[in-house]
C-alpha cells in the first residue's frame, strides 16, 4: 500500500499592527482608490520593531501543531519557505526548531520567494512518500515589509507580513495528490532584491540594495500565463475536469491575477479564498494564511478538493492539488 501525506492541522499568524491604504497616502503619492482598484488590497499587517519571521512562524506552527494534535517531539522534519530569514544563517527553520523544542529533527529553509510554501510543501510531501519522514511541519513565513523601500509607491503598497503552517502526516489515503514546481531564472530582473552576501554588501550607502525591485506590469503578465499553465497541468496530471475543484486557494498578490485564474477554471469567486484585501502580499506566507483562514472559518471541509497555487520572484511558480 502506498504512503501519502495528509494535512493534519493548519495554523497562521499575523502581526498586530495594521497599515491601511489611507496610512500609505501619507507616505507616498498614492491613493486608497488606486491601490484597491489595481490590487484589491485595503490593508496589510506589518511586523512590530523586533518582531521577526521566526516569531510569526512560531505562532503559526504552534497553532498548526495543536490542530493536528502533534507535539514538537513528534516532528521528523521542519521545512520553512521564506525569503526574509531572521538572519543569514542558521536557517529560520533551525531557529524555529529550537523554539519549539523539536531538537534533533531535520530543519531547513526553502527560498522560492512567493512560491516558498508550495515548494516547501512539495519537498515535505516527497519525503513522506519516500518513507523518510512521517510527520513534517511545513511553514511559509515572511516579514517582507523589512526589505521595502518605503518611498517607492510601486512596491511599498503591495506587501505585508504574516505566516502560515501545516502539519503533514503520513497516511494510507492520499491528501496531497500532486505538486507541480517550475522556475525561470532568466526573469530575475523583473522581481528581485539585489542585495547580497556573495556579490558583496555595499556599506556606506544607506539601505544599500535592501529593497524589492519589481517591474509590476511585466510580472503581472507572466504570472497570469504561468498560473494558467500550471492549473491546466495539475488538472491533466490528475485526469480531472475543472468542475472537480471545490476551492481555489491562490497566492494573494493581486485580486486581478486571482480573478484571471478563477476565470480559467470557470470558478465563481465564492469558491476562491481571498485574503489579499486584508493581508496584502505576504509572499510565502500568503497561501498557508489563506488555507488556515478557510479551514478555521469552516468553508474548507474534510474530503474537499483544494487547488493551491503561487507565483513569485525567480521566477518561481507551482501548484498543489490536495484532498483535505
Ligand atoms: O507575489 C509576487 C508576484 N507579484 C505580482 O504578482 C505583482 C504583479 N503586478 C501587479 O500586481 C501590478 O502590476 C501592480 C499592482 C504592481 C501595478 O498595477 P498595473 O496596473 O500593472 O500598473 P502599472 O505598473 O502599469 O502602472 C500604472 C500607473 C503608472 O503611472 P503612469 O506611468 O501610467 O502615469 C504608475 O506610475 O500607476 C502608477 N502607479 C501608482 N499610482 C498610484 C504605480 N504605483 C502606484 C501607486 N499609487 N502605488
Amino acid at each position: 500500500m502506498g504512503v501519502y501525506s495528509r494535512i493534519a492541522g493548519t495554523g497562521s499568524a499575523l502581526p498586530e499592527k495594521v497599515l491601511s491604504n489611507h496610512d500609505l497616502e501619507k507616505l507616498v503619492d498614492t491613493s486608497d482608490e488606486w491601490i484597491a482598484t489595481r490590487t484589491g488590497i485595503r490593508q496589510r499587517h506589518v511586523a512590530a520593531e523586533g518582531e521577526t519571521t521566526c516569531d510569526l512562524a512560531e505562532r503559526a506552527a504552534l497553532a498548526a501543531m495543536e490542530a493536528a494534535g502533534v507535539q514538537a517531539s513528534g516532528l521528523d522534519m521542519i521545512v520553512l519557505g521564506t525569503t526574509t530569514p531572521d538572519i543569514i544563517f542558521p536557517s529560520t527553520a533551525c531557529l524555529l526548531q529550537h523554539r519549539l523544542g523539536a531538537n534533533g529533527c531535520a530543519a531547513f529553509d526553502v527560498n522560492a520567494a512567493c512560491s516558498g510554501f508550495i515548494y516547501a510543501l512539495s519537498v515535505a510531501d516527497a519525503f513522506i512518500r519516500a518513507g523518510t519522514a512521517r510527520t513534517v511541519l511545513v511553514v511559509g513565513a515572511e516579514t517582507l515589509t523589512r526589505m521595502l523601500d518605503w518611498s517607492d509607491r510601486s512596491t511599498c503598497v503591495l506587501f505585508g507580513d504574516g505566516a502560515g503552517a501545516v502539519v503533514l502526516k503520513a497516511d494510507t489515503e492520499a491528501g496531497v495528490l500532486s505538486t507541480h514546481l517550475h522556475a525561470d531564472g532568466g526573469k530575475k530582473e523583473l522581481l528581485y532584491n539585489p542585495v547580497g552576501v556573495s556579490v558583496g554588501f555595499k556599506p556606506g550607502e544607506e539601505n544599500a540594495g535592501v529593497r524589492v525591485l519589481m517591474t509590476g506590469n511585466e510580472v503581472f503578465k507572466h504570472a497570469v500565463k504561468a498560473l494558467d499553465a500550471v492549473v491546466d497541468e495539475t488538472l491533466a496530471a490528475n485526469g480531472l475536469d475543472k468542475s472537480a475543484i471545490d476551492w481555489l486557494i491562490p497566492h494573494q498578490a493581486n485580486l486581478r491575477i486571482i480573478e484571471a485564474t478563477a476565470k480559467r477554471l470557470q470558478m465563481s469567486m465564492d469558491r476562491v479564498i481571498v485574503t489579499v484585501d486584508r493581508h496584502g502580499n505576504t509572499s510565502a506566507g500568503s497561501v498557508p494564511l489563506a488555507l488556515d483562514e478557510a479551514v478555521r472559518s469552516g468553508r474548507v471541509q474534510r474530503g474537499q478538493l483544494l487547488l493551491l497555487e503561487a507565483f513569485g520572484g525567480g521566477f518561481t511558480w507551482g501548484s498543489a492539488l490536495i484532498r483535505y
